[in-house]
C-alpha cells in the first residue's frame, strides 16, 4: 500500500540513488556462489547475490571468460529490481531431448541442458519477486528474467542493465547497433575499442569463441550491447524506447527473451551451434506441408543496376511477359519459384519526400497477377510474391490481411516483404518492442496463409525460425544489393558473416551474381570471383535462397546448373576449416552426399581439407569446380575450371583459393558407370593445386593500392573532425601510401560529413617538395560532393605558413547524379624545403539544390595527400 501511494513521487533516478544507499549500507557478508555445470562440465556457472544484487560469471575450460557481472531491470512505474534481492530457492533440473526441424543444417537437433532458476525475492517493501532462469549447455550458457507475480500494474520497463563482463580484452567481429537495419561491415578491434553494437558479437580467439546474442526476441525490444563508460570491457544489454522513453511494456506474469552467450572451442563449433534455436519453443505450425525449402530467381538485380524500374513505365521490370520468361528459364533450369518485385501499385510513392503507400492488392495494368500465377503453376513453379512496405507499418497492418489472404485464394506460398524507408509511425524504434510485435504479427498471419517469408530489413533472427518454421529468411545482412552501388562489398566480410550474423539464422544476403564485372564503364563491379559467390551456396545455409544475378547470365553455365542441384536442407553440416576473416570451409552432407565450398577475403590461400568427414572404407568421387590458372578477381573473374578426382577418408585434399575466390565441390559414393570420366588421383590434384598458389599469389591483393610519395607515414593532425562511421577513418589514412578506389566501402577513404576537412602533415624532416596533390572522391547519389575550394599551404616551422595555391572548385549539376568519380587537385610550386603541408578543403555544407537530398548534410570524402618534389 505503501510503496503503491509513493510510487507517483518518485522518479527512476530518486529510486535508483536510494536503492544505491541501501546497497552501500550492507555489511560485507562471505558470498555463496551457486554453480551449475554443462553437461560435459566444460562450462561453469556461478550465481550469487552480493550486497542484494544478483550477479553472474561463466567459465570455460577453467578459465573465466566472464567475469562478475550484474543483472537487473529498471522501470518508470516503479523501482529498479535487482536491489535488496536474497535467493529463496534454487530449483535445479535437466534437460535432453533431440529434435527434428521442419528444414536446417542438421536433420537432428540435440537439446541438451542443465537448467536452474535462482527464485530471488526483495528483503524489504515492497517484496517482489523475480527469478533469473539459466540454462547451461555444452555450446554456451544462456539466461533470462521472469516475473512469477502477476502484478495489477503493467511493467514499464525503461532499461534492462544485464551485464557481460568480459576477463580479456580480447578480439571481437561486431557492427555498430544501429546502422542500415544490421546491412554495415563488420568491424574487428579489441573489446575495450567498441562503444555499441548489436549482436551477434563475436570474440575469436585460439583458444575459445565467444558469441553474445539474444534467442526469442518476442514482444520485448531487441537488445544492444553498450559499453560500460567506467568499465571499457563491461558491456550491458540497451533497449530502444518507444517515444516516451518507455522501451518495453509488459504485463507479469512474464519473461524476457533470453541472453544467450555461445561458448566454443573452435570457430567451426560456433557455426556448428543450435543455441539459438534450442532457446525457442517447439513447432507452433501442426499442418507443415506447405513449408518447403525453394530456390528462385527474380526480377530483382535489373532493377538494381538501373536496367528496370519497379514502377509502371517504358522500362517496368515485372510485366506479365517479363515474370513469364522468368519462369520458363526457372521451369528449364530446375529452380523452384520466380520472384517478381514491383507486380503492385504504388511503387511511385516509394521514395524520398512522400509517405510510402503501396496497394498489395492490386496489380499495375501490364502485370496480369492470376495469369501469371496460373502461368507459374502449370510450370510448376512458385510464384514468390512481393510486399515493400516502405517502412510503412499502419498502411500495412490495415492491408495485412486481405493482401495474405489474396495471396492464399491465388495458390501464392512464398511472399518476399521489405522495409525500406523510415518507419512510420515516426518515433517507433526498427529494432525496438513496436516493430518487434509487427515483425511477429506478419510471421504469424502469414502462417495462417500459408505462406513462407523472406523478410527484408526485418528484425535481426533470433531463433524464432524454430516456432514458426514459416519465417524462411531474412536479411539483416549486408546483400549483394550494395554491390550495384559505389559501396561494394570487400570480399572478407563473406568470411566473417558465418561466425556473426549467420549464427542468428538464415539470411537472404541475395547471393550468386555471376556476371561480376558487370558495368566496367561506370566502375561497378564485384570484388571477387564467381566461385567466391558460388561457394556461398554451401558456406551458408538459407531454405528459401535466390539467384540473383540476370537469367540471362545462368545461361548454359556449368556451375549454375550445379549449384541448383544442392539440397535445400541437410542432415549434418562440419567446418573442416576456418579462420574468420580470412577464410571459411564448409562441408554439409545430405544422405550420402557431401557438398563442400570454401571462400576466401582478399588473399589467396591452400587450404589442405582432411577427408576425415568421410565415412570408412567407401570410395568417393569429388567433382570439384574450382580457381584455375587464368582466374583473378580484377581481371578474370569469370573464369574457373572443373575435374574429378578420386577421394577417400584418409585423403588430405588440397585446394587453391585465389585471391577473393573461392571452390564448390560434390563428393558422392563412387558407381560404375560406362563412359565415365577419369578421375585425377589426390596427389595430382594436390600438386595442381600447390602449383595454382604461385600464381595466385602474384595476383593484385584487392584494397593494395599503394603509392610512393614523401608524406607516406607521416604525422597527420586533423583539425576538423572527420566521421567515424566509415570503418577505415584514421588520422593517418590520407597518408598512409594507400589510394582508395571506385568502392568506396575499401576502408581507406576518409568522410567529414557537413565540415570540411583541415589537415596538417608533418614530415619527418625538412624535405624538398614541388607538388601536393589532394584527391577526392565525387558521388552524388551517396551525398558526396566535391569540396568548394582547397587551399594548400607550407610551412618550415609549422608556425609560419605560405599558401601556394586556392582553387575554388563551383558546384555543377552533373548529367548522371548516380556518376562516381575520383577527382585530384594539385598544386604546382617552385620546389622548396618544407617541414608542415596544411591542406584545407571547404564543404559546401549541405547537398546543393539541385539534389534530391537538398539542404542535407553534404560529405566530403578525400584520399590520399600526396606529396612529391
Ligand atoms: C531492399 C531489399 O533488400 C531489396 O532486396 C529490394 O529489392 C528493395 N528493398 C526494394 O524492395
Ligand atoms: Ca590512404
Amino acid at each position: 500500500m505503501g510503496f503503491y501511494y509513493l510510487r507517483d513521487k518518485f522518479s527512476p533516478m530518486r529510486f535508483f540513488l536510494i536503492t544505491l544507499l541501501l546497497h552501500s549500507l550492507v555489511i560485507a557478508q562471505p558470498v555463496n556462489k551457486e554453480k551449475v555445470w554443462s553437461p560435459d562440465r566444460s562450462i561453469e556457472l556461478s550465481f550469487w547475490v552480493s550486497a542484494g544484487k544478483p550477479h553472474y560469471s561463466v567459465c570455460f575450460q577453467n578459465q573465466v571468460l566472464l567475469g562478475s557481472s550484474g543483472l537487473g531491470l529498471q522501470f518508470s512505474n516503479q523501482p529498479a529490481v535487482g536491489y535488496n534481492m536474497e535467493i529463496t530457492e534454487v530449483k535445479q533440473s535437466a534437460f535432453n531431448e533431440v529434435w527434428t526441424p521442419v528444414w536446417g543444417s542438421s536433420s537432428q537437433i540435440r537439446n541438451e541442458y542443465h537448467l536452474a532458476v535462482f527464485c530471488l525475492k526483495e528483503n524489504q517493501q515492497p517484496y517482489r519477486q523475480l527469478h533469473i532462469e539459466f540454462r547451461v549447455y555444452n555450446d554456451g550458457v544462456a539466461f533470462r528474467y521472469v516475473f512469477p507475480d502477476a502484478q495489477s500494474d503493467s511493467l514499464l520497463i525503461i532499461s534492462e542493465n544485464s551485464e557481460f563482463r568480459f576477463a580479456r580484452n580480447d578480439s571481437v567481429w561486431w557492427i555498430p547497433s544501429d546502422e542500415f537495419a544490421y546491412e554495415s561491415l563488420y568491424r574487428h578491434t579489441t573489446l575495450s575499442d567498441v562503444h555499441d553494437a548489436n549482436t551477434p558479437f563475436t570474440v575469436v580467439t585460439p583458444q575459445y569463441c565467444i558469441s553474445i546474442h539474444e534467442a526469442a526476441l518476442l514482444d520485448y525490444s531487441e537488445m544492444v550491447l553498450q559499453q560500460d563508460s567506467s568499465d571499457s570491457l563491461c558491456f550491458r544489454s540497451r533497449l530502444w524506447p518507444w517515444p516516451d522513453g518507455v522501451c518495453v511494456r509488459a504485463k507479469a506474469p512474464f519473461h524476457s527473451p533470453w541472453r544467450s552467450i555461445m561458448i566454443t572451442r573452435t570457430p567451426g563449433e560456433l557455426m556448428q551451434s543450435h543455441l539459438i534455436q534450442n532457446l525457442n519453443e517447439p513447432c507452433a505450425i501442426s499442418d507443415i506441408s506447405w513449408i518447403k525449402p525453394v530456390q528462385f530467381v527474380g526480377i530483382w538485380w535489373g532493377m538494381h543496376t538501373g536496367l528496370y524500374t519497379w514502377h509502371a513505365g517504358p522500362k517496368h521490370g515485372a510485366t506479365t511477359r517479363r515474370t513469364k520468361q522468368y519462369i520458363d528459364f526457372a521451369a528449364s533450369n530446375n529452380i523452384g519459384g520466380v520472384l517478381a518485385e514491383g507486380w503492385n501499385r504504388g511503387w511511385e510513392t516509394w521514395a524520398y519526400d512522400v509517405v510510402p503507400r503501396q496497394d498489395f492488392c492490386k496489380a499495375y495494368p501490364d502485370f496480369n497477377l492470376k495469369k501469371v500465377v496460373a502461368y507459374a503453376q502449370k510450370n510448376q513453379v512458385e510464384f514468390i510474391s512481393h510486399h515493400e512496405t516502405g517502412g510503412n507499418i499502419p498502411e500495412y497492418e490495415r492491408q495485412l490481411d486481405s493482401a495474405m489472404k489474396l495471396c492464399y485464394d491465388n495458390g501464392i506460398h512464398y511472399l518476399k516483404t521489405g522495409y525500406a524507408g523510415p518507419i512510420l509511425p515516426q518515433g517507433m524504434h526498427h529494432h525496438g518492442q513496436y516493430m518487434v510485435r509487427h515483425f511477429q504479427h506478419v510471421v504469424e498471419t502469414a502462417a495462417k496463409y500459408h505462406i513462407n517469408l523472406d523478410v527484408h530489413e526485418s528484425i535481426k533472427p533470433t531463433g524464432l525460425d524454430r516456432t514458426w518454421p514459416n519465417l524462411m529468411t531474412q536479411e539483416a545482412v549486408r546483400g549483394n544489393e550494395w554491390n550495384a552501388t559505389y559501396r561494394a562489398t570487400p570480399p572478407y566480410h563473406s568470411t566473417i558473416l558465418p561466425f556473426t550474423r549467420l549464427l542468428a539464422g538464415p539470411a537472404d544476403n541475395t547471393p550468386g551474381i555471376f556476371h561480376i564485372n558487370y558495368n566496367p564503364a561506370a566502375n561497378k563491379r564485384l570484388y571477387c570471383t564467381q566461385t567466391h559467390q558460388a561457394a556461398m551456396y554451401i558456406v551458408n545455409y538459407s531454405p528459401m535462397v535466390m539467384f540473383a544475378d540476370l537469367p540471362e547470365n545462368y545461361e548454359h553455365d556449368m556451375m549454375f546448373s550445379f549449384l541448383t542441384e544442392i539440397p535445400l536442407s541437410w542432415d549434418e553440416t562440419t567446418v573442416p576449416l576456418a579462420d574468420p576473416g580470412n577464410y571459411v570451409c564448409v562441408a554439409r552432407r545430405s544422405d550420402s552426399l557431401w557438398y563442400v565450398g570454401a571462400l576466401a577475403d582478399e588473399n589467396c590461400y591452400l587450404l589442405k581439407i582432411p577427408m576425415t568427414f568421410l565415412s570408412d572404407s567407401i570410395d568417393y568421387t569429388a567433382e570439384i569446380t574450382f580457381d584455375s590458372d587464368i582466374t583473378d578477381w580484377e581481371l578474370n573473374p569469370d573464369i574457373h575450371c572443373f575435374t574429378f578426382c578420386r577421394l577417400n577418408k584418409s585423403d588430405t585434399l588440397f585446394l587453391a583459393l585465389s585471391k577473393a575466390g573461392g571452390f564448390i565441390m560434390k563428393i558422392e559414393p563412387y558407381h560404375y558407370a560406362p563412359n565415365e570420366p577419369s578421375r585425377l588421383p589426390v596427389r595430382s590434384f594436390n600438386s595442381m593445386a600447390t602449383r595454382l598458389m604461385m600464381r595466385f599469389e602474384a595476383q593484385k591483393t584487392y584494397g593494395n593500392n599503394h603509392v610512393a610519395h614523401a608524406a607516406v607515414g607521416a604525422k597527420v593532425t586533423q583539425l576538423q573532425p572527420y566521421s567515424g562511421k566509415y570503418p577505415a577513418s584514421g588520422n593517418n589514412a590520407v597518408c598512409d601510401g594507400i589510394t582508395g578506389s571506385f568502392n568506396f566501402s575499401d576502408g581507406s577513404w576518409q568522410g567529414y560529413e557537413g565540415n570540411g576537412m583541415e589537415a596538417i602533415v608533418e614530415l619527418p624532416s625538412e624535405t624538398s617538395i614541388g607538388t601536393v596533390s589532394a584527391t577526392f572522391l565525387y558521388s552524388p547519389n551517396d551525398w558526396i560532393f566535391m569540396p568548394s575550394s582547397v587551399d594548400v599551404y607550407i610551412s618550415a616551422d609549422g608556425v609560419q605558413y605560405t599558401l601556394v595555391q586556392h582553387q575554388d572548385i563551383p558546384d555543377q549539376r552533373p548529367a548522371d547524379e548516380k556518376i562516381m568519380d575520383i577527382r585530384s587537385v594539385i598544386a604546382r610550386f617552385e620546389t622548396t624545403k618544407v617541414r608542415f603541408i596544411k591542406v584545407v578543403a571547404a564543404s559546401t555544407g549541405t547537398c546543393p539544390e539541385w539534389h534530391y537530398a537538398r539542404g542535407q548534410k553534404s560529405w566530403i570524402f578525400i584520399d590520399e595527400i600526396v606529396v612529391t618534389e
